[in-house]
């Protein structure tokens, strides 16, 4: 771990889950490492365990406090090298009963989170000419599912961001990578009641995401089994999509 060459890392969504385990495994490298979220008390019993970690708490949907934590960070420890926007929320929603609230919270922390995230970092990387960009997504990101309507639409907006970003920031020496997880053992996947396959612990998560950012992948997804899955449901004609999604993964109607 020694070996990666970050020398100031920014992490949001730090204070549990899969952001945590990656301040534990980033660490490790010797890199400054800025860790946000909102839970002060979650953020500091991490740093304590650390002398390169330091706190920035803030709520990603808070633009001006995003702009205020990028100043702030690059002030202290210098310019941020890589960033990974992973802070997210997830919750069941149906369009059967739209609930408005649950799609604007999930918008703006895992969309605008990571667009305010860029609006705060994009010009000084780009004044400089380099730095790593990177934000998780999910492999739910693919497809529209039922009862994750909100959460997938989410992640598939930031696929597509991903997307347009990579192109539109090479030329100013930024690199962009878009993380895809599957099903990860963290709180926000403590409370699903349905069978996640190929459920993966938090810290084998880290290890995947980091061993491809080291790689400046633009997509590190995993694990491979449901990668190829919501990647072939994505190919199919709508007609097989919808069979296949109500026949296969939807809950039965009682
Ligand atoms: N676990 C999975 O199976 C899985 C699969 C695919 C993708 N993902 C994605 O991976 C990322 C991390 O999720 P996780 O599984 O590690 O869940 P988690 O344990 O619930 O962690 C979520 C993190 O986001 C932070 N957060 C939430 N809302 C925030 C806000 N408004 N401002 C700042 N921080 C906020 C939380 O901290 P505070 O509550 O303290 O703010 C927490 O640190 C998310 O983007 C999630 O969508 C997870």
């Amino acid at each position: 771990m020694k070996s990666l060459k970050w020398n100031v890392i920014w992490i949001t969504g730090a204070s549990s889950g899969i952001g945590r385990e990656l301040v534990n495994q980033l660490a490790a490298t010797g890199a400054n490492i800025a860790i946000s979220a909102r839970s002060q008390d979650k953020l500091q019993s991490l740093a304590d365990e650390f002398a390169n970690v330091r706190t920035y708490p803030l709520d990603v949907s808070d633009a001006n406090a995003m702009a205020e934590c990028a100043t702030h960070i690059e002030a202290n420890l210098g310019p941020i090298d890589l960033a990974i926007f992973n802070a997210g929320v997830s919750a069941a929603s149906t369009t059967a009963k739209p609930a408005a609230e649950t799609f604007r919270t999930i918008i703006e922390t895992n969309y605008l989170g990571v667009t305010n995230g860029l609006s705060a970092i994009v010009p000084s990387m780009s004044n400089r000419g380099s730095g790593h960009i990177s934000w998780v997504g999910s492999l739910g990101g693919y497809n529209g599912l039922p009862g994750a309507g909100a959460y997938n639409a989410s992640k598939a907006a930031l696929v597509s961001l991903a997307e347009a970003s990579k192109l539109e920031l090479a030329p100013k020496g930024i690199d962009i990578t878009i993380i895809n997880p599957g099903f990860v053992r963290t709180p926000m996947t403590d409370k699903n009641k349905f069978p996640m396959p190929f459920l993966l612990e938090p810290d084998t998560a880290a290890r995947k995401i980091i061993t491809g950012l080291a790689a400046k992948k633009y997509e590190v997804n995993f694990p491979k089994p449901l990668v190829w899955f919501v990647k072939f449901l994505r190919l199919m004609p709508y007609p097989f999509f919808f069979w296949i999604v109500k026949n296969g993964l939807m809950p039965k109607q009682k």
